[in-house]
């Protein structure tokens, strides 16, 4: 039995034969809609008022996809490369972050105007009551529900928009091209190209280039000022941060500047507490890279590369803030918590006999930081 809510469940026959207007209908009726209000927004086609909101609509998805354009273009040629306050470039530099944000800012904002403004203009502002319904859909109703998808496609009129749907097309193609752009845009640059070393990514600034002695300093804030690091300047259970020094370098305030802000410079130089020092379990080949009770090891977390600067003297252990990765101190930096696999990186050190101030032996002798794609280690 049906009544006017239920209507009888037509033949494959019937169903085959019906329009979609009357697919749209009875699922409606099947699903106990009743469509109060159905309105077309334009019911006299080709209005004047019709073409310009078209053309307003379209506008955003232009402005959409020019903004898109104008980021992508600014990753790749704006200069990106740090530059400090005060040098050739500083503001050119110390607006690409900004330039990036609002460029795709503006692609993001355009995009939502011009998809609102589409609803309000085109979109038929139904009113509609509806029953619920348990369980699953029937063939049926997947049939009638895919016939109103067509149908809202055919009363809002896109299909016959060709200028929405160019706009649309060219703004949220090129948003899309943005978003895959960013994530992938690194791979478009040689990180070895940008190093000063043979191999970047395999060496750091402490690299022997020369015979040449390189020494920890410190970084006092003023990049011109040298301060060299001994073994009596650090308390038991103490931690420095230290940079690498070359005296050929020390009237030049560039290298000096450079060495501050290469970013896989920083190293945390610890000097344990004689009791801790006792327990130290070293790695294999790298026996004698401690001086005594103090230790070197990168800050750049092996994790996504933060600068793992907490040293936690009680535990021995040094923290990665950023997600929470922990290292052993006595046990060559390897990781015991959170989600870093690898240890950190040891600097070889030892104390110039000639001056008594801490050099570095060379290099660290695996990359450090996070995997990346030529990295055996
Ligand atoms: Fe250090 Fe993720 S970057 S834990």
């Amino acid at each position: 039995m049906s009544d006017d809510k239920t209507p009888q469940t037509p033949s494959d026959e019937e169903l085959a034969g019906m329009s979609r207007a009357e697919l749209v209908k009875l699922g409606m009726k099947l699903d106990g809609v009743e469509l109060v209000e159905y309105p077309d927004p334009w019911p006299v086609k080709g209005t004047r008022a019709e073409k310009r909101a078209e053309r307003a609509v379209a506008f955003w998805f232009v402005v959409s996809g020019l903004a898109g354009l104008a980021s992508v273009a600014a990753f790749i040629f704006w200069p990106a490369k740090y530059v400090a306050p005060g040098d050739d470039g500083y503001f050119l530099y110390s607006l690409y972050t900004p330039v990036l944000g609002l460029t795709v800012g503006i692609a993001i904002l355009a995009i939502g105007i011009g998809v609102l403004m589409y609803v309000r203009r085109f979109v038929p502002h139904e009113v509609a009551v509806q029953d619920r319904h348990d369980g699953g859909s029937k063939e049926l109703d997947k049939k009638t529900i895919v016939a109103q998808f067509a149908d809202f496609g055919h009363s809002t009129s896109i299909a016959r928009r060709s200028m929405i749907k160019r706009s649309l097309a060219f703004g949220g193609g090129v948003l899309g091209l943005v978003l895959t752009v960013v994530p992938l845009g690194a791979l478009l640059r040689n990180p070895h190209a940008q190093s000063s070393n043979k191999n970047g990514l395999l060496h750091t600034g402490w690299q022997h280039t020369s015979d040449e002695k390189v020494y920890l300093r410190r970084d006092t804030g003023d990049p011109s000022e040298v301060v060299l690091v001994k073994p009596e300047d650090l308390d038991a259970g103490a931690m420095e941060t230290v940079f690498p020094f070359r005296m050929s370098e020390e009237h030049d305030e560039e290298a000096l500047s450079a060495a501050l802000l290469r970013s896989d410079n920083p190293v945390m130089l610890i000097r344990l507490r004689p009791e801790d020092a006792r327990r130290v379990v070293k790695h294999a080949g790298q026996e004698d890279f401690n001086y005594s009770d103090f230790y070197a090891y990168t800050k750049i977390c092996s994790h996504l590369g933060c600068p793992t600067s907490l040293y936690e003297q009680r535990t021995n252990r040094i923290l990665c803030p950023c997600h929470q990765s922990q290292f052993d101190a006595l046990q060559y930096a390897k990781p015991v918590f959170g989600p870093a696999t690898r240890k950190l990186a040891q600097l070889p050190i030892k104390v110039d006999e000639e001056t008594g101030y801490f050099i570095a032996t060379g290099d660290f002798i695996e990359p450090v930081g996070p995997a990346y794609w030529e990295r055996r280690s």
